[in-house]
């Protein structure tokens, strides 16, 4: 087993991990952003989501202005391991129960279709994305039986999937026994396609601005957003597509939780292993593809799985040991890790993502969350739903990814992942991770509890300690060290800041707040005599 580089034993300070697909910063045509300016569309999120839904606007002839606090597709959309699959993670079965059986017919074509969609952006704009057709396998996973991936599969047919049962796999075995095949599942090179619709939306007209950080958001006639350096970009809609919603504060987040899953990159002989997709149904689940890079002569195995609740490991840089046991164990060809890397799964309670209107907002203010792990499809589906809506349309999945239902199958799970987020807030009165800074390692990072405060202290590898305040700035959870990707992590909702504090995902908007050490209180000097009389 490769041991994966303890963050001490680094040269430089710690820092997030890079998937394979982040071969350099992908770079709009960048004019500063005036003071005032205004369209018809401003798209906050410049991953697929925002980048599809400017990119599909762009074409129907209205204006956009696309507005990042960070670069384009530097959040989760790079983090992906770039399946493109009908075949939900969900399971066909799980949705029927939650949504019907029409639900989950509408479930699979929607999907079906945004794959055709992102085929089809690719060949008009020629997109060099290593866009590709390839069947998926589900394997039997740690407790299931042949009977339920039987059920799985009869009811996958019935959503309209093609849907072969294979008793004797193919190719790779993940586990013994049977199989499912699903036709017309493909996979691309997610960053490059994010090139290819960056290249359209400003050839079209739209205009992307990076490092633009939005701080307040305004629908209704006087539809606004307002930037940290107090730029105003007026419109006529507005389309959140940040992951998480960062302009809403509870209505979406008590109804998905953040989950973190984790991938290993492995070089594989080239055709070694043939180009498809496959998953197991164990819980959690694995799910592998083969990717072939343009230099060596090689192919490349991208293995994850191994999720738990954002927050809940404060180790979990073991995940990626396990992860990589798990593969070469099914492929013994495996020869050395390339890179591992980490992502955020958003999981909504009934399985389907959020796409549509902002609840309790104005109209013309759209949002898209709850990724389910399909977050390349489910925001393909959500950027034509939103260009429909913009028309003054009803797509066909509209009440289907409705942000504003709440299904009465799936309150079991809105009431364990409520309790899951609210005894988090009891972090509150618990000890800190650590007893003192000098319990907390160079290139590492624990919480403190001083002088009844909290707080978030980073000890860089010169050994100077930074210290933040604990509370996280979306609903005051507990922020908690996360040791595999040097960052702090809140188990309440998922947001995420930097080992220096500044937010990388919301649902909060601002950074952690710098702290200090409470000072012990200086000692009273009583001088005899000494009278207020
Ligand atoms: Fe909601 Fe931290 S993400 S309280």
């Amino acid at each position: 087993m490769t041991s994966h580089p303890p963050i001490d034993a680094r040269k430089s300070e710690p820092h997030t991990t890079r998937a394979i697909w982040v071969e350099g910063p992908i770079v709009p045509r960048k004019a500063a952003l005036p003071p005032k300016s205004s369209c018809d569309v401003c798209v906050v999120g410049a991953g697929i989501t925002g980048l599809t839904t400017a990119y599909l606007l762009a074409q129907s002839g209205r204006s956009v202005i696309v507005l990042d606090q960070g670069e384009v597709g530097a959040g989760e959309t790079s983090r992906t391991s770039a399946h493109l699959a009908s075949a939900l993670d969900e399971g066909f079965v799980r949705l029927e129960q939650l949504h019907g059986s029409e639900g989950a017919r509408l479930a699979a074509e929607s999907h079906c279709r945004a794959i055709d969609t992102i085929e089809i952006i690719v060949v008009r704009e020629r997109i060099d994305c290593d866009f590709r057709r390839v069947d998926g396998f589900l394997f039997l996973g740690e407790g299931s039986t042949v009977s339920s991936l039987a059920a799985e599969a009869d009811a996958a047919k019935r959503a309209g999937l093609e849907v072969e049962w294979l008793d004797v796999p193919p190719g790779p075995v993940l586990a013994a026994g049977p199989c499912i095949r699903f036709g017309a599942q493909a996979q691309f090179h997610p960053r490059r396609y994010l090139t290819g619709l960056v290249r359209a939306i400003e050839r079209m007209g739209g205009v992307i601005h990076t490092r633009t950080h939005v701080t307040e958001f305004q629908g209704g006639d006087d539809a606004h957003v307002r930037t940290a350096e107090g730029a105003v970009v007026s419109a006529k809609a507005l389309v959140i597509a940040t992951n998480v919603p960062v302009n809403d504060r509870v209505v979406i987040h008590n109804k998905q939780a953040a989950h973190r899953s984790y991938v290993v990159a492995l070089e594989i002989p080239r055709d070694a292993v043939p180009v498809a997709l496959y998953w197991d149904t164990a819980d959690p689940y694995h799910y592998v593809r083969v990717e072939r890079p343009r230099a060596g002569d090689h192919d490349v195995l991208v293995v994850g799985g191994a999720d738990h609740r954002t927050g809940d490991d404060l180790r979990p840089e073991g995940r990626w040991d396990q992860l990589e046991s798990w593969a070469r164990a099914r492929f013994p060809m495996a020869s050395r890790v390339i890179d591992v890397w980490s992502g955020q799964i958003m999981e909504p309670v009934d399985g389907l993502a959020f796409l549509g209107r902002n609840p309790a907002d104005a109209p013309n203010v759209y949002v898209a969350t709850g990724d389910s792990g399909h977050g390349l499809t489910h925001g393909t589906i959500g950027a034509t739903m939103f260009l429909a809506m913009i028309r003054g349309e009803h797509p066909p999945y509209e009440s289907l990814y409705d942000p504003r239902r709440i299904s009465l199958r799936s309150l079991p799970t809105l009431a364990k992942e409520g309790w899951e987020t609210a005894k988090h807030y009891a972090d509150w009165v618990r000890p800190g991770d650590a007893k003192s800074e000098d319990d907390i390692p160079a290139g590492q990072g624990a919480t403190l509890l001083v002088a009844g405060r909290r707080l978030a202290v980073y000890r860089d590898l010169t050994g100077r300690c930074h210290r933040l305040s604990a509370t996280c700035r979306h609903l005051g959870g507990v922020v908690h060290w996360n040791a595999a990707e040097s960052t702090w992590d809140c188990p309440c909702h998922g947001a995420r800041y930097d080992r220096k504090g500044r937010m990388l995902n919301g649902p909060a908007l601002d950074d952690l707040a710098p702290a200090e050490i409470p000072r012990a209180p200086e000692p009273v000097l009583v001088v005899a005599g000494d009278s207020a009389e």
